[in-house]
């Protein structure tokens, strides 16, 4: 039940808005002098104030009312304060709205605009504390997820991400082989290194080899060594990548291409952890994590029989997925800022420019198209035309142009201490976008 502290010199006041609210399930407290009203406050456990202007009958200048809607405000900035006043009075409560009172009202009171305005000041401020748990929540789960990992420097907001992060973390220590999936430069080989790095062999080495870069007839010689003669041009005994990578990780990036032979000796090292030499008939033993990445369909792949389905099982221990960048809208901004490394600020209409485009190339052609633009920018902030992205975004759904409203704008503001740059970052706000919504919905920016 919400409570409603009352503080008027006058009884007569407090009992008529208690038999009020008490008809509409609100607790009433009275309290008769702003002192007591304030002691009254700090206790705790108010959810609305409704104060009077002059607190003693000799007096009607409304001083000791402002005086106490200060001292509100200095107690908690964001508690809805409905004034009581004379009508005569009007000038010094208008001041009072403009300085962030909820609401006034002349005395006599119209009881059915009192419950109306008192209502959605309660539900306005149940919203905003509900906001304010989850936005805790929000970093709370974040900083405990981050809590002494090495992420290299990833970058992410939305909560699609904070899944896969967070899958990724749990998978990380165990010795689980790990299939990275996803379209082209979503962060495969990213993800790759924090599994890596977080994982019980991060002392060890971190090897990758990108399987699409060689020639098929290369690509054992690469993976599991050669002997001097084994092949044209073996000229000296090489050692491969899998006695590279004893004692760490080995990344199988685009394993998509391995060809058909090399698929087969691959699976035998994961499950014997055994391999030759090409041209050596002495087997080595090595001990690899191994993590393996795609932006192939395995699966119809291995449906048509390029992929051998064994070799799918052995590599998918689990499977991370990563999402498209647009489809993980929130990570957009806080990406775009980061390549900016936050010398030169983006423009409101080329973040709206950003938010709308789809991002076929995902998040390496989102750093390709801010290097660019920055360079075209020199120095200035960065307009929707340097950004060159196709005009017409018509697919894309805008769900994350989302408008914030008061309640959002005001717990960013209350969340960052007032800090205006740092509540912006959080909406995904330039901050001259933030100043001009402050603007209209008239929220003090002190
Ligand atoms: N969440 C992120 N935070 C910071 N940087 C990222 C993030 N995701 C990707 N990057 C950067 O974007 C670029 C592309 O990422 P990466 O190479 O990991 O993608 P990929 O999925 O391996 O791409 P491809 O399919 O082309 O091999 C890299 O420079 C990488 O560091
Ligand atoms: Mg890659």
């Amino acid at each position: 039940m919400p409570t409603i502290l009352v503080i008027d010199d006058n009884p007569t006041v407090a009992t008529a808005l208690e038999l009020l609210f008490s008809l509409h399930d609100i607790t009433t407290e009275y309290a008769a002098t702003p002192d007591a009203g304030l002691a009254r406050l700090r206790a705790g456990g108010v959810d609305l104030v409704v104060q009077d202007m002059n607190f003693h009958t000799d007096t009607t200048s409304g001083e000791e009312g402002i005086a106490l809607f200060h001292e509100i405000r200095r107690f908690d900035p964001d508690l809805p304060v409905i004034l009581l006043t004379a009508w005569t009075h009007l000038e010094s409560a208008v001041d009072l709205i403009r300085a962030g009172a909820a609401d006034y009202l002349g005395k006599p009171w119209d009881d059915g605009k009192l419950l109306a305005t008192v209502n959605t000041l309660l539900e306005l401020s149940s919203t905003r504390r509900e906001l304010d748990a989850r936005m805790r929540g929000d970093r709370r789960r974040r900083d405990a997820l981050v809590d002494g990992r090495d992420l290299r420097g990833l970058v992410w907001d939305d909560p699609a991400s904070e899944t896969t992060l967070s899958l990724a973390l749990q998978v990380a220590a165990s010795s689980l082989p790990v299939l990275i999936t996803g379209p082209n430069g979503s962060g495969k080989e990213k993800y790759a290194e924090i599994l890596h790095a977080n994982s019980a062999v991060r002392d060890g080495p971190f090897v990758a080899v990108n399987c699409g870069a060689l020639p098929n007839e290369l690509v054992e010689a690469e993976l599991f060594g050669a002997e001097a003669g084994a092949y044209t041009g073996a000229t000296r005994a090489r050692e491969g990548r899998f006695e590279a990578a004893d004692g760490g990780t080995l990344f199988l990036d685009e394993i998509g291409t391995l060809p058909p032979s090399g698929q087969v000796k691959l699976l035998r090292v994961l499950e014997t952890g055994r391999f030759a030499r090409l041209g050596a008939h002495r087997e080595r033993s090595v001990s690899v994590r191994v993590l393996s990445a795609t932006n192939a369909d395995l699966t119809a792949m291995i449906a048509d029989g390029r992929f051998r389905e064994d070799l799918y099982y052995r590599l998918n221990g689990i499977e991370l997925r990563l999402a498209p960048l647009g489809a993980r809208p929130r990570d957009i901004l806080p990406l775009a800022r980061h390549f900016l490394s936050g010398r030169t600020p983006l423009s409101e209409a080329a973040e709206r420019a950003l938010l709308r485009h789809a991002w076929p190339g995902n998040v390496r052609e989102l750093r390709n198209v801010i290097q660019r633009a920055e360079l075209l920018a020199r120095g200035a902030a960065i307009e929707a035309g340097d950004l060159a992205l196709p005009a017409a975004p018509a697919a894309v759904v805008d769900q994350d142009t989302h408008e914030p409203d008061r309640v959002e704008i005001e717990a960013a503001l209350s969340r960052a201490g007032g800090v205006l740059a740092q509540a912006a970052s959080d909406l995904g706000l330039s901050r001259q976008a933030l100043y001009r919504r402050l603007d209209r919905l008239g929220i003090r920016r002190d």
